[in-house]
């Protein structure tokens, strides 16, 4: 069998990806502890409750153990209700718990990467309409501000708005999260407001922290047409593509922000963006389809060879990641892969998903796209947003009665991945021997 070792560039971060809400616990001040209290928003009517108990201390455990295994880099949240629990309060021990986290990575040899904002809104800015406000970017600016002032010594690189495409499309074209609006126009006016609060923000922490590195993470998904042959299709692709893909990273580069068929200028969002972050899981089918009206004339499936995931909600399609990362370059700005994994709670297809997307991380640096790291999704199971605890992306798994770890098989497999800053052929035949003949092919 041919052997090989694929090296990743010198000073690569490899990491874990977590947010507040899935993993602290407690938190009540927030619009996602209001939606989870109402019946039926959530799968079978979990609540996040104490999740993975961060806010309790267990934050030290779980980043021992990422540190133990090879990563040194860790991507988490601040929650925005913590720190400014109403308007006119900020609480200090809340940004005290924040900067001992922050020490607390350092201490372990883990490079921070800092959202600022990851779905979660306070309850007092959510009841006066939220990211539909006129001033959401300035409130948003003076919370951003507080933290970047308190965290700056330990921290340089942010990500100011995590996914703004899947709030806007969860919470406002779609009703999985909150406010569950359903209203085209109402998600256009958020869409504008997050390019706004981005650009507020960005502007923000380079007052307060020159050297910063600001970016946002985007949810990349690829469409591609179900038949390619078909211009219908293929033109549908290429509009979720636009829309979904790259409307605002676009709005970052050059002020404009288009979605669907609307526009708008932002002139203040141009240029205002050190890396793209990329999150990529999987990829859709696109087909046209005269009737579906609701749906925008779409049909989307999953390309019918693709192994899925056990909740069916990821196709295992490893060259999209490519193709994420492709695109990204075309920005000519440093990459951050910032999430990327599968909710597999029996870890059956988790090694092989790993590798397979690892290596098409390998593949593009060897492109030499300016790749500067990858986070996993997730460290440890967490709360799952609509789908409660029904999906299990860590690392390690979690019992969330007794709020034991278990130690899933790609714990160790990522391991040797970080630890060799590489992939190489004797930890793919041990770990994922499946991707064996895609990743080292016979001549
Ligand atoms: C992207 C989101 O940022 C994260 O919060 C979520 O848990 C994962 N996708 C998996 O669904």
């Amino acid at each position: 069998m041919p052997q090989a070792t694929f090296n990743f560039p010198a000073g690569f971060l490899w990491g874990a990806a977590t947010a507040a809400h899935q993993v602290e616990g407690g938190n009540t001040n927030n619009n996602w502890a209001a939606w989870e209290a109402e019946p039926g928003r959530i799968l079978n009517g979990d609540r996040s409750g104490l999740a993975c108990d961060w806010w309790g201390g267990r934050w030290k455990e779980d980043l021992d153990r990422a540190a133990e295994t090879g990563q040194n880099a860790h991507r988490m949240s601040i929650e925005w209700s913590r720190v400014q629990p109403t308007p006119d309060h900020w609480d200090e021990d809340a940004l005290d718990h924040y900067r001992e986290i922050m020490r607390g990575m350092l201490a372990r040899g883990l490079t921070p990467m800092v959202t600022l904002h990851h779905f979660t809104d306070p309850l007092w800015f959510y009841n006066q309409g939220g990211w539909e406000l006129e001033n959401a970017p300035e409130l948003f600016e003076k919370y951003v501000s507080r933290v970047v002032e308190a965290l700056k010594e330990y921290v340089s690189l942010w990500v100011t708005i995590n996914e703004p495409n899947v709030y806007v499309v969860s919470g406002y074209t779609g009703t999985d999260f909150p406010p569950g609006k359903g209203d085209m126009n109402a998600a256009f006016t958020v869409l504008r407001n997050l390019v706004r609060g981005h650009a507020a923000a960005y502007q923000a922490i380079k007052r307060i922290q020159k050297n910063s590195v600001v970016g946002i993470a985007v949810n990349y998904r690829s469409f591609k047409p179900a038949c390619a042959a078909s211009p219908f299709d293929s033109l549908l692709a290429r509009f979720l593509h636009n829309s979904y893909n790259d409307s605002f990273t676009r709005a970052l580069k050059t002020g404009e922000l288009h979605f669907a068929a609307k526009h708008v200028a932002v002139p203040e969002a141009a240029g205002t963006q050190d890396f793209i972050g990329v999150n990529y899981y999987t990829r859709d089918l696109v087909r046209f389809a005269p009737l579906a009206s609701r749906d925008l004339f779409m049909k989307r499936f999953f390309p019918k060879d693709a192994l899925l995931s056990p909740t069916g909600f990821i196709a295992h399609v490893p060259d999209g990641m490519f193709e994420a990362l492709r695109w990204a370059n075309g920005y000519g700005l440093p990459i951050y892969i910032t999430e990327n994994g599968v909710e597999d709670a029996a870890d059956e297809l988790r090694p092989r998903y790993l590798v397979e997307h690892l290596h098409q991380v390998w593949r593009a640096a060897n492109f030499n796209f300016p790749i500067k790291g990858y986070f996993h999704w997730s460290l440890v199971d967490n709360f799952e947003w609509e789908r409660g605890w029904s999906q299990r992306f860590g690392l390690w798994g979690l019992d969330i009665q007794t709020q034991a770890r278990i130690r899933r098989r790609s714990v160790d497999l990522y391991a040797e991945i970080c630890r060799q800053n590489a992939i190489s052929s004797d930890t793919v035949q041990r770990f994922a021997p499946e991707a064996y003949p895609r990743l080292f092919p016979e001549a």
